[in-house]
């Protein structure tokens, strides 16, 4: 298949953490959907080449990229100065942050203040990770528990393994419209952060399409489209 430009078509291998709803998510035929995949999908077609989508651990994602096993992530990744160190990061596309969650019943957790002594569960390599590190070292955490998925890490606060959980505040909230008896997010975000696509160091080729497709695809008023519509987990 050749793009407008006449070229063939090359296509690109996408990873991608796929239990992370509205972000990523698994539907009922196992095809990996959601709002990077959709934006990806308008920006590849946008761009002239294909994706192909391979679900992985999150903590995986940035070594999988470095080896060429892939080359794209598209798994609502923070744009972090650690990460810049590793990955070349596209344009913010858009903007999330942490919160805290607590089991349903929970009372006495109620900010970052009341974390004293508490266990904490966390996605593994995920910057709701590095957050509860900060807050272990400052004293405020006694036990980090991490986990490959997030809803792995909800099981644990089901269970009473684990007090309160660091999370993206939409992926948590996509959660409990799935299941709002479980879980309740408290307090208030802890920060604001912004998901970037990353590229292997030095892949401007990639990275410069990768970025004006993002800009067609807000000035066709495609991307106002995708969130309007993010997908049901
Ligand atoms: N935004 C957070 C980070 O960059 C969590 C991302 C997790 N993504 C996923 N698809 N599981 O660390």
């Amino acid at each position: 298949e050749v793009n407008a430009s006449g070229e063939d078509m090359p296509t690109y291998i996408v990873g991608t953490e796929a239990q992370f709803p509205p972000f990523e998510i698994v539907d009922s035929r196992g095809k990996v959907v959601g709002f990077d995949v959709d934006l990806l999908n308008a920006i590849a077609e946008d761009q002239g080449f294909k994706v192909q989508y391979l679900d992985q651990d999150f903590a995986g994602l940035i070594p999988a990229l470095q080896t060429g096993n892939i080359d794209i992530i598209a798994s609502g990744m923070t744009i972090t100065e650690e990460r810049e160190q590793e990955v070349d990061f596209s344009e913010p596309y858009i903007t999330a942050g942490l919160a805290l969650a607590v089991p349903i019943n929970n009372e006495e957790i109620q900010s970052v203040d009341d974390l004293q002594g508490k266990t904490v569960a966390v996605q593994t390599g995920s910057t709701g990770f590095m957050k509860a590190e900060e807050l272990k070292e400052a004293g405020g955490i006694a036990e980090i528990k991490d986990f490959p998925h997030v809803n792995e890490a909800i099981e644990e606060l089901k269970i009473g393994g684990a007090d309160v959980m660091i999370n993206d505040l939409p992926v948590t909230e996509a959660f409990i419209a799935a299941q709002p008896d479980v879980i309740k997010i408290v307090g208030e975000p802890l920060n604001s952060e912004s998901y970037g696509f990353a590229v292997r160091t030095g892949n401007t080729e990639l990275l410069q399409k990768i970025n004006t497709g993002l800009e067609n695809v807000k000035a066709s008023g495609q991307y106002d489209e995708l969130l309007t519509n993010l997908p049901k987990y």
